[in-house]
């Protein structure tokens, strides 16, 4: 596929790139909006990637050619401004930008892009798409980072120049992810304890709601205030608390008087899906696949009645996972407000389980799903071409 990227490359820009890098989407398998709250989340790559090629040129301008739909974008280095409207360009200019800002020399370039990832679903597209970028912008600049601080430069493009203030996971998956395993991260540490194999014989199936989200524009950054507010009042109760990861189901309980209901109900999805993540990797280390299941289905009603990122959508493709034989657990997952839902189900027979969800999905809706049967693939890597 790289090769394929390279000759479109060279045909289109009439010279061969000297450096390309390839990133994975990534799932969100438990641990929802822990990330940035300072907590665990179970994740994997998926096989789908988003590929860059790219080549320095003299000057301040950038070419960008997305080869996926044809378009073809510039923007100045020189004038950093504004992010450029909703296209590819926007992830590249930020990444370059953000390493500029770290103190590194990105010179212009001409880069062209290609991905397999489902777009604004849930499978984070545009955090592969900067670690790609970065990674190629890395080997043709010679700047060399490591794995943790590529992931923090990615979420410095979403944080500083897109105004997201997302967490780490996302970047962070797209490095680390290893094929065949989940990872279980500690966003405190920022680190990856352990993988934690998915057992044989079940698969995890993606199902988009077709309802696109845009989480910018969305209310992630109002739950992410809400969970910082509930954080700081609970931290004046219990003195060893710095974020909502430090605090148990118990103190909360306890601080419940001191909290508003939102506060309140935002911090117990996120200590609750603290709690689920831990519990769930036991659940399969003891090789307990159903109870592992069941914490999905537990993680996805608290979204929805506690943490409010659900939609119709998505709870009636849970809903459609409860009564369709062959799964042990479905969610949303990632940001919410949208996007996609995961199914966690026996392998035989995963593509007759995802026709029927999508079918029963249609028929209420009218809405035509797109599913897919994942591949757990292999974090990020980049490659010197000369
Ligand atoms: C989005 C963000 C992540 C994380 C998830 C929710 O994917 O980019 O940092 O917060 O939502 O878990």
């Amino acid at each position: 596929m790289m090769n394929d990227l390279i000759d479109k490359f060279t045909r289109h820009f009439g010279g061969t790139p000297t450096a390309a890098a390839q990133a994975p989407g990534r799932l969100e398998i438990l641990g929802n909006h822990t990330d940035y709250n300072e907590g665990f989340v179970l994740s994997c790559a998926v096989g789908q990637n988003t590929r860059v090629a790219l080549r320095p040129i003299p000057g301040t301008v950038c070419r960008v050619k997305d080869f996926r739909d044809g378009a073809e974008m510039q923007f100045d280095l020189a004038s950093p401004g504004a992010p450029p409207p909703r296209d590819g360009s926007r992830y590249v200019k930020g990444m370059a930008l953000e390493l500029a800002k770290r103190g590194h020399e990105v010179g212009a370039f001409e880069c062209g892009l290609e991905s397999s990832i489902p777009l604004s679903a849930g499978m984070s597209s545009s955090a592969a798409l900067e670690i790609a970028a970065g990674l190629a912008m890395g080997v043709a600049f010679g700047i060399e980072l490591d794995p943790v601080e590529w992931a923090r430069a990615g979420q410095g493009v979403e944080n500083d120049y897109l105004g997201l203030k997302s967490g780490l996971l996302d970047q962070f998956s797209s490095l680390f992810g290893r094929e065949n395993s989940m990872i279980l991260s500690d966003f405190r540490s920022v680190e990856v304890l352990r993988t934690v194999a998915l057992p044989p014989g079940y698969a995890i199936v993606v199902i988009n709601s077709m309802k696109k989200h845009n989480l910018v524009d969305s209310e992630y950054n109002t739950r992410r205030a809400d969970c910082e507010a509930a954080a700081r009042i609970l931290s004046q109760l219990f003195p060893e608390v710095r974020t909502l990861r430090d605090v148990s189901l118990d103190e909360l309980a306890a601080a419940r008087a001191n909290l508003d209901w939102r506060e309140y109900r935002r911090a117990q999805h996120v200590v609750g899906e603290d709690t689920r993540v831990l519990a769930g990797v036991r659940l399969l280390e003891e090789g307990d696949v159903f109870s592992f299941g069941r914490q999905l289905f537990a993680s996805h009603e608290s979204s929805r009645m506690n943490f409010e990122n659900s939609t119709p959508e998505l709870d009636y493709l849970v809903e459609l996972a409860k009564s369709t034989p062959g799964c042990l657990g479905a969610r949303l997952s990632g940001g919410g407000f949208g996007g996609i839902t995961i199914h966690l189900v026996e392998q035989d027979g995963a593509e007759e389980y995802a026709e029927r969800v999508c079918a029963g999905y249609r028929k209420r809706t009218g809405i035509t799903a797109r599913s897919l049967v994942c591949k757990i693939g292999d974090g990020a890597c980049a490659y010197t071409l000369e």
